[in-house]
């Protein structure tokens, strides 16, 4: 009777000696997860806990300063900021430095068509593929050196948020002052009144155009239309003022924030500028 050949051990048959391998050395040489693994979480945590509660302490006392003065600036900043000012024209919007990356892929892909994919689709496939990577990835293999393609990916990945994130902190936000640099050149091309000028300045320094484009000048943002000719509508002064106070009353569900703050000679001086709006020439 002719030997039945020795067949190559099957792909799951080498899998499951491994794993049995892995459990008796576990058995042999391991510690178990309680006590040892949950004495050491502890510790760390512990640590944790300590370092933000000294920081909080520190942040505390140290802004209190002499005399309880709650402006005074401590070793981690004041205990209280300074009040909001909610008529302030030359705000410039901008996240937390750690948001950048994502502040600047909103820069990268344009309103409407891919502001979805860029901010919410790139980083739910990344999300989804770092969860995927235990399934994907089977191996044992830990040596940074015998896994090219996880390295390169790693790599290309901290590449491209250290990019994003410094491209977004150097990114030029049309600074209030720059704007208003191109007010004669709207009063020229649009042919606008002299009693549309006050209008104008306001437009270039309220921060209308962060979204808002105008006679080539601003970002377009969502969806904001341009402005450059708006005018030509004929919505009326009343319109236009009501508008700035309150967008989404009258038109339902817009995303622009209201202006209501600015004050009443001010959104008429608004008003006025945007009446007078008639599209460039
Ligand atoms: C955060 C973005 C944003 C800012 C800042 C902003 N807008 Fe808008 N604006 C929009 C969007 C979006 C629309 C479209 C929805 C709507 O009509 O309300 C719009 C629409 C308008 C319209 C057209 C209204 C209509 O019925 O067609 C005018 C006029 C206007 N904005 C003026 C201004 C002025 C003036 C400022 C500054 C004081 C300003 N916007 C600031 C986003 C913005």
């Amino acid at each position: 009777m002719a030997a039945i050949p020795k067949e190559k051990p099957s792909r799951i048959d080498e899998a499951r000696a491994q794993f049995a391998r892995y459990k008796a050395d576990v058995k042999a040489r391991g510690k178990p997860f309680y006590p040892y693994a949950m004495f050491h979480d502890t510790i760390m945590s512990l640590v944790v806990v300590c370092v933000i509660i000294g920081l909080a302490a520190m942040w505390k006392w140290s802004a209190w300063g002499p005399g309880h003065d709650p402006t005074h600036k401590g070793l981690l900043g004041p205990e209280v900021d300074p009040p909001a000012d909610p008529g302030t024209t030359s705000f410039v919007p901008r996240p937390d430095w750690y948001f950048y990356f994502l502040f600047y892929l909103l820069r990268i892909f344009k309103w409407p068509e891919s502001v979805f994919l860029g901010t919410i689709g790139v980083p739910t496939i990344a999300l989804i593929l770092l969860i995927g990577l235990p399934f994907l990835d089977r191996r044992r293999e830990r040596r940074l050196s015998a896994r090219p393609v996880a390295m390169v990916a790693a790599v290309l990945t901290v590449l491209s948020m250290a990019v994003l994130t410094w491209k977004g902190a150097t990114a030029n936000e049309a600074l209030a002052s720059e704007v208003i640099a191109d007010v004669p050149h709207w009063v020229q091309v649009e042919n606008l009144p002299s009693n549309a000028l006050p209008g104008a300045k306001l437009f270039a320094t309220a921060g209308c155009t962060a979204c808002h484009t105008y006679a080539g000048a601003g970002g377009s943002n969502l969806g904001a239309p341009d402005l450059t000719d708006i005018g030509t509508r004929n919505l009326g002064i009343d319109f236009q003022i009501r508008h700035l106070q309150c967008p989404s009353c009258v038109n339902p569900g817009s995303p622009m924030p209201h202006f209501a703050s600015l004050g009443n000679e001010r959104l008429h001086q608004l008003a006025v500028f945007l009446e007078a709006s008639k599209g460039a020439h």
